[in-house]
């Protein structure tokens, strides 16, 4: 059985990060997607509307489970006995990103293989700080999130 954690802060999740979620769970038995703790950022929902969200939007997935975690990825990966870490790739800034984080996680664990899907086009310019930016200057952001997301977005 093949395990994949996609890990993020889903802070919001967009139209993307679902994206890449229905493509990761169709490529592995099993999908963890890892919501991370970050007691240094200050997040614009709480972890808990981020687990309660994910797990809405993903109800009818069965393959796939919503976890916190805290501390180092390859220690989550660990205890979650997962084979992989899928990340998605926008752009060459997102590679140039992604690489060394990769690779220091395959330094701490040679079990920790990442593995990157490219995001599809119509969702390569959509990202969470975007997102916050955008709602913050009273933009809209409806075609850039799902529709519980923007929902719950438009009531802060
Ligand atoms: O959605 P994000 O904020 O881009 O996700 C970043 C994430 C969660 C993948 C990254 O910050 C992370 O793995 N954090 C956990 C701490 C960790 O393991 N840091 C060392 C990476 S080399």
């Amino acid at each position: 059985m093949k395990v994949a954690v996609y890990p993020g802060s889903f802070d919001p999740v967009t139209n993307g990060h679902m994206d890449l979620i229905k493509r990761g769970a169709g490529l592995f038995d099993k999908l963890i997607l890892g919501v991370l703790i970050n007691p240094q950022k200050h997040p614009l929902l709480s972890m808990e509307e981020r687990i309660d969200i994910l797990s809405e939007l993903t109800r009818e997935i069965s393959n796939i489970e919503v976890k916190a975690f805290q501390g180092l990825l390859v220690d989550f990966v660990e205890r979650e006995k997962a084979d992989v870490i899928l990340r998605g790739l926008r752009t060459s800034e997102d590679f140039a990103y992604e690489l060394p984080l990769a690779q220091a996680n395959y330094k701490m664990n040679r079990k920790a293989d990442t593995l990157f899907l490219a995001t599809a086009p119509e969702y390569s310019y959509i990202s969470s700080g975007g997102v916050k930016e955008i709602l913050h200057f009273g933009g809209d952001i409806k075609d850039m999130v799902p529709e519980v997301v923007y929902k719950r977005l438009l009531r802060l």
